[in-house]
């Protein structure tokens, strides 16, 4: 289970109302495992990832608990639901940099007021920046935020490994606040 899930669902927890749940969207969901924490934390869950091997998996979970699963290429999202708390793990940075900001400012749109951004970026010292992704500076990452509430903005950089061996990290992790 990622940190970052953890600590957005407590922030939006306040969203849940008896009559109505608060809802969640997780972009590049995996396979689920952040969104079975959010169902199980009582969120009504919108996942949305490209990976036809994960499908199986997500329509079994969602036989079991409040998770409602599309599979779609985020660099080609026409609409998000409206949302609570919109969770991404380690996955908006590998959307290529001409589909980001449209991407962007439909999670902009999605978001109700006072709900929940949770998000990791990479930034422009990355390894991987220069391949097929969107690597971004911290100016960048701030103008993202505009107008939001910023409740965590960590900057990291640190020497370590990927799935394809030695790997020097540069990352963000937001959480933000809609007004
Ligand atoms: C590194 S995994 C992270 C999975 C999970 N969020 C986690 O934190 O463990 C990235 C996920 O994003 C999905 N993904 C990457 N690019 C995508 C895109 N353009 N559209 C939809 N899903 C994408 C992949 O299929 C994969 O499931």
């Amino acid at each position: 289970m990622r940190p970052l899930a953890r600590r957005a669902a407590e922030l939006a927890a306040d969203r849940s109302r008896a009559d109505a749940p608060a809802t969640a969207v997780e972009l590049g969901c995996g396979i689920g495992i952040e969104a079975r924490f959010l169902a199980a934390s009582g969120f009504t869950v919108h996942t949305v990832d490209e990976d036809a091997s994960i499908e199986q998996a997500m329509a079994t979970l969602s036989t079991q608990l409040p998770i409602h699963h599309t599979r779609a290429d985020l660099a080609q999202l026409p609409e998000l639901p409206r949302t609570d708390l919109l969770l991404s793990c380690a996955t908006l940075p590998f959307v290529p940099e001409p589909a980001f900001g449209a991407l962007w400012a439909r999670i902009r749109e999605a978001l109700r007021p006072r709900g929940i951004l949770a998000v990791d970026l990479f930034g422009e010292r990355d390894d991987w920046a220069g391949t097929d992704g969107t690597y971004l500076r911290r100016a960048d990452v701030e103008a993202l935020l505009d107008g939001l509430e910023i409740l965590e903005l960590t900057e990291e950089e640190r020497d370590g490994r990927s799935f394809s061996g030695p790997k020097h990290w540069h990352t963000f992790r937001v959480i933000a606040r809609a007004r």
